[in-house]
């Protein structure tokens, strides 16, 4: 069982890269969690695409998608939306459109995020919610996980320090595994 994790911040020091750097170590038995950027993926031009088809780094991470058994979307929050450089990421990733079927379609996507406010990237989340159904992902819902006030919750080397989050993130990890464990093709 493997879990691809796609944290949407560039930043060296990121909450959401320390957040699935610590979920990589907490994954319940049989599973794995690999952690992917949208380190070197290009602003989304449809005449780069016409001219040159898709970027590398996208292909890149498209194969990793297809070959994974689930999605991760660590995502942080902006102005109360999604990252433009996240959605940026996946808009690309659906390209062309003929390959959402094969990328997203009936692939169990889990959305948690970190922030150093108090909302936890709630709305980042709640964001993602028409982005995943358009784009006919099996988005689990059984579990949240919004950290706030992560300024507390890591030390200064990106550890995750908080034992209630750590508990927190051990417990939607093993619920999203068991879902993908237990999902009925098309049921
Ligand atoms: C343009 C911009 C808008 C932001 N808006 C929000 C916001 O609406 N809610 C929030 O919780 N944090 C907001 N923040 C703060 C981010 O949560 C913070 O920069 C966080 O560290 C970004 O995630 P990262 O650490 O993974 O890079 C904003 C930051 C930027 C740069």
């Amino acid at each position: 069982m493997r879990v691809l994790g796609i944290s949407g911040s560039l930043r060296k020091g990121s909450y959401n890269t320390a957040l699935l750097r610590a979920a990589v170590g907490l994954m319940s038995d049989g599973a794995t969690l690999e952690a992917e950027s949208i380190k070197g993926i290009p602003l989304y031009d449809g005449d780069l695409e016409a001219a040159q088809g898709i970027p590398p780094a996208v292909q890149a991470l498209k194969d990793k998608i297809v070959a994974a058994d689930g999605l991760l979307l660590v995502t942080p929050e902006y102005n109360n939306g999604i990252p433009g450089v996240f959605k940026n990421a996946i808009d690309w990733l659906s390209r062309p459109s003929a390959d959402i079927a094969k990328v997203f379609g009936d692939r169990p996507v889990g959305v948690i995020g970190a922030s150093p406010g108090g909302f936890g990237t709630i709305l980042a989340q709640n964001g993602w919610l028409p982005v995943l159904r358009t784009l006919g992902t099996r988005s689990w819902f059984g579990g949240r996980l919004q950290v706030s006030r992560a300024g507390n919750v890591f030390n200064a080397a990106g550890e995750l320090t908080d034992e209630a989050i750590r508990a927190q993130l051990r417990k939607y990890l093993a619920g999203f595994v068991d879902f993908i464990r237990n999902r009925t093709p098309g049921g």
